[in-house]
């Protein structure tokens, strides 16, 4: 630990903010000395680990910000429960190309049917590609730039909501017909 070369390493490591392999460096060291690693395949490794867990980071974090109602992935979704969905077409959402071509993206169907599962599972998708991604509720969206309007604030709402390359809008048909009329003739 007093070895001056270590707590070089240490310290640049962590300006590089790598902080795995910093806490770890002195274990790592042993275990590829002992081990015989080659030089390669101890960086190759060390990389990779950092690598992934920086993302699962990232996963963690714009998960939390991108505030889902709850966790539903595309690979717990049964395309043969519900044979409406083309999985082909699914699969090419989450490329996530229709974002890059700011296209909107409408899920129709009766109660039930999936639409909030497949909005999350294609959310959590632009995520692990780098998409910040923000859900909610038609009626909360509505509620809060309500309340931003009266307390003066909704220009800095509207910012805050035009953060996210992607926006889940759910529940868009509970909203009543006279504030949907509404939006349409603010457009
Ligand atoms: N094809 C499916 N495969 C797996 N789970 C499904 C499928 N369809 C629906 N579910 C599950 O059924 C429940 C209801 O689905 P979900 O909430 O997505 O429906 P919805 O279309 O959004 O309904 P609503 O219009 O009432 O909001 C969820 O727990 C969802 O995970
Ligand atoms: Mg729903």
């Amino acid at each position: 630990m007093d070895n001056p070369q270590i707590l070089r390493i240490q310290e640049n490591l962590k300006l590089l903010k790598l902080n795995r392999t910093g806490q770890q460096l002195e274990t790592l060291l042993q275990e590829a000395s002992k081990n015989e690693v080659s030089y390669s395949d101890f960086l190759d490794k060390l990389l990779e680990e950092e690598i992934s867990l920086k993302h699962e980071k990232h996963m963690a974090l714009s998960t939390a910000l991108a505030k889902f109602p709850y966790i539903k992935t595309l690979e717990s979704f049964d395309f043969s429960f519900q044979p409406s969905i083309d999985p082909k077409i699914i699969r090419e959402l989450t490329t996530c190309s229709f974002i890059n071509r700011t296209e909107n993206l409408v899920l129709l169907g009766p109660p039930g049917t999936g639409k909030s599962h497949l909005s999350v599972a294609l959310g959590l998708k632009a995520i692990q590609k780098k998409y910040r991604t923000l859900f909610t509720s038609a009626t909360a969206l509505i509620a809060s730039l309500n309340k931003a309007y009266a307390e003066n604030r909704l220009e800095e709402k509207l910012k805050f909501y035009c953060v996210p390359k992607l926006m889940i809008i759910d529940e868009i048909g509970y909203v009543p017909v006279d504030i949907r009329i509404n939006i349409k003739l603010l457009k």
